[in-house]
């Protein structure tokens, strides 16, 4: 199906994506909140959290890594063992018992994740360090050399992300994004200035650009295509990246996948007025997820609902938002009535802690 931009998009009207139906097209952004175990294990309290969230058109869980050194920071969730499963089950059932839907985001941290934090020298696709210091257990440090990945390393870390897409799936979440934004691993090898391989996987844009195609094709061979999403961030200069060539890799990337099927592809940032964004929505015939560019040190009072229109009106299919959602349990409701929002309280608190700060957000009284 061919989705052509037209400027009548309502963001409250039901949507496809995948083999979903959503009964309107805002999704809540994949937020890392680290309230899991030291082992990765989601926990009741967020159960808790993601329920709160349920009226989502779609909940994309936190980051969760597929092995362990892929892990980023502390009490990141994972989703390489029984536990795992069934922590994230525990989770998908809130979810599904208020009437929501789950995909589950794949993240490994490649240069980002650190000896004290994993037990294991972190991997990435060239041996140059993270250019800032990283958070471990004992607080931020500086970051290490990463060991360049061999070949054998590759075919293991595809088929990690595919096994996690299964255990995923298993978990009862609807499909997974795969997460190549953000200066993760995937991200590290689509840049020139984090990989500097000579062999198939590094050098011109084809090279750069097959880590993240053969991942994402192994995910999709494991649970389908069309419960697989990608998420992107052209131009992200996050966790130090240099992409050199962002007007290449892109359009590189999508020709690859093009045609595969998949749920969605999800831009991070995404300004209809960036000719990269526009130039994505030419190449992607599928379902669109676009994340807006909101001010960074608060939520507008109107949730970011006039930026979802403008993408809208560019095109995109579904707006993903994160802080709105994380300050606001019923951002849904409060965007269909125009009622006032909450502001993120704490900033430290995003990342750390339990209830404060987490599920102690309030929602409107029935009657306001
Ligand atoms: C606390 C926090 C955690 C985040 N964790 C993730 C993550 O796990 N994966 C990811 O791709 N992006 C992550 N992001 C980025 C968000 O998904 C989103 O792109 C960003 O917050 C911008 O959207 P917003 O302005 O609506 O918050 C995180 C952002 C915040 C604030």
């Amino acid at each position: 199906m061919t989705n052509t931009a037209t400027s009548s998009r309502n963001l409250f009207e039901p949507v496809a994506l995948g083999p979903l139906t959503l009964p309107h097209r805002l999704v809540m952004a994949p937020l890392t909140r680290n309230r899991a175990t030291a082992e990765g294990v989601p926990t009741p309290l967020m159960a808790t959290y993601y329920a709160q969230r349920a009226s989502a058109g779609l909940i994309i869980a936190e980051a969760s890594t597929p092995n362990a050194v892929g892990q980023t920071y502390p009490n990141i969730t994972a989703i390489h063992s029984p536990a795992h499963v069934a922590g994230w089950r525990m989770v998908t059932d809130a979810v599904r018992a208020e009437g929501g839907r789950m995909f589950l985001q794949i993240q490994h941290g490649g240069r980002a994740g650190h000896p004290d934090t994993s037990g294991l020298t972190p991997v990435a696709p060239s041996p140059i360090a993270l250019p800032e210091t990283i958070h471990t257990p004992a607080g931020r440090v500086p970051s290490v050399v990463p060991r360049e990945m061999t070949a054998e390393d590759i075919a293991s870390t595809v088929a990690d992300f595919a096994s996690a897409a299964r255990n995923a799936v298993d978990a009862g979440f609807e499909g997974v994004e795969v997460h190549s934004a953000n200066g993760h691993l995937l991200h590290q090898f689509l840049a020139q200035g984090t990989n500097r391989r000579t062999d198939a996987y590094g050098g011109s844009v084809a090279h750069r650009v097959r880590f993240v195609v053969e991942v994402t094709e192994a995910v999709a061979a494991e649970i389908g295509p069309e419960r697989v999403g990608l998420r992107v961030s052209p131009g992200n200069t996050v966790n130090g990246i240099e992409e050199g060539d962002t007007e290449e890799i892109y359009p590189a990337l999508l020709a690859a996948l093009a045609g595969r099927g998949l749920a969605y592809l999800h831009v991070v940032h995404a300004d209809p007025e960036d000719a990269v964004f526009q130039r994505i929505r030419k190449d992607w015939p599928g379902t669109l997820v676009a994340n807006p560019v909101l001010p960074a040190d608060r939520i507008p009072d109107d949730g970011g609902h006039a930026q979802a229109d403008r993408l809208l009106a560019a095109g995109a299919d579904v707006i993903a938002l994160g802080r709105p959602f994380l300050a606001n349990p019923d951002l849904i409701r409060r965007m269909r009535t125009g009622a006032a929002v909450n502001q993120v309280r704490d900033a430290y608190l995003m990342y750390v802690g339990g209830e404060t700060g987490y599920t102690d957000y309030p929602a409107l009284d029935a009657g306001e």
